[in-house]
């Protein structure tokens, strides 16, 4: 078969994805809420699902669905692209801009999805490793992106898997100070507080966002992009018609119009947080790193590191462990859960020393 594989793929491996047997998952950054918990979202869903036409094709242009969110951002509808999850604007971005031996520039560690697509797309990675204490290295990924003419640069913040978060002035820098088009993953924003900041003005940026992970709606798939107009026309060029299929826009759009509902779970998800780090950091053999996300990134020496994953799994919890990337060592990232199954995970970091 390898000599009918696009060359990019020789020798490529995917995203890792595992079959779930643990009672408890906590390795996807997932919400713990199921809107069809909430008695009002439930029956806003049973009302969409019920008069919902399955024999038409959706609105390609997601109209109904932009308008809520460029709502929700404070944007225009124009300065908004959906994509079926983040994923795909993030594929979407790729396939408008790369083109075969351009570099694109990507701090590490960070969400492997950009490097995934960009060799699918025979593009160039180049990647910038962190400072100590996996502070992105500002200086470097402008030198970098510079001196290889990169033709588009990924920033992820919150980063995904450290949960760092770049201050505005870092990355107003490397904006201005670089040429390329820069895809800012802000998968994680709503758990920040980062003041919102309007780019709409520069043709360069386009911001990458979510509903999977504070709005729960992970199993919907919706993503969007936002950016200025001629942004957005660029990568319209290579959205497929019906990328958002019509139950998703229709549940989305509605919840969306409900949002109180879900954006009053902001302050349970930074308490949850906070408490997490707190705890943990009472273990001396763990580095606990600040977050500003639904998630947690720990370090711990390989001594301990065993018997933490033999607890997890008594615990029946899922987390993500880094086995093979040599920047994330003895890492383990855990997504913030519900309360019981916080205190469970922080009872599982607890081992003999
Ligand atoms: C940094 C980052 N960007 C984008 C995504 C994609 O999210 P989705 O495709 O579920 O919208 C994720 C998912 O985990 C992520 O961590």
């Amino acid at each position: 078969m390898e000599k009918y594989l696009k060359k990019c793929l020789c020798g490529f491996s995917n995203y890792e994805t595992k079959l779930i047997k643990e009672k408890y998952v906590v390795n996807a950054n997932e919400s713990p809420f199921n809107i069809g918990e909430d008695e009002v979202l439930r029956n806003i869903i049973n009302d969409v699902v019920k008069n919902f036409n399955f024999n038409k094709y959706p609105d390609p242009n997601a109209n109904e669905l932009r308008e809520e969110l460029a709502k929700f951002v404070n944007r225009n509808k124009e300065n908004i692209i959906c994509g079926n999850g983040g994923d795909e604007v993030i594929s979407l971005a790729i396939m408008t801009f790369v083109e075969p031996n351009d570099t694109v520039v990507v701090h590490s560690p960070s969400f492997e999805m950009y490097q995934v697509t960009s060799t699918i797309n025979y593009g160039k990675i180049i990647k910038v490793p962190d400072l100590k204490g996996y502070v992105i290295n500002t200086k470097a990924i402008i030198e970098e992106s510079n001196k290889n003419n990169a033709k588009i640069l990924f920033l992820c913040t919150p980063n995904n898997p450290t949960g760092y978060l770049m201050s505005r002035e870092e990355i107003n820098e490397i904006i201005d100070n670089t040429q390329s088009i820069i895809v800012l993953d802000e998968a994680y924003i709503e758990f920040s507080d980062l003041e919102e900041y309007d780019y709409t003005n520069n043709d360069r940026v386009i911001i990458i966002r979510t509903l999977s992970k504070l709005f729960g709606l992970a199993g919907l798939r919706i993503g969007y992009g936002i950016g200025s107009k001629k942004m957005i026309d660029c990568l319209n060029k290579v959205k497929p018609p019906y990328n958002v299929n019509g139950l998703t826009q229709a549940i989305a759009t509605n919840v969306l119009r409900n949002k109180e509902l879900i954006l009053n779970r902001i302050n349970f998800f930074k308490n949850e947080r906070d408490r997490l780090i707190i705890e943990l950091r009472k273990y001396n053999y763990l580095e606990v790193y600040n977050s500003s996300t639904n998630f947690v990134l720990i370090k711990t020496d390989s001594i301990y590191r065993d018997s933490i994953i033999k607890n997890l799994e008594k615990n029946s919890i899922l987390a993500k462990v880094y086995n093979n990337k040599p920047e994330l060592e003895n890492c383990i990232r855990v997504s913030i859960s519900n309360r019981e199954v916080n205190d469970l995970i922080i009872e599982s970091f607890s081992v003999e020393e």
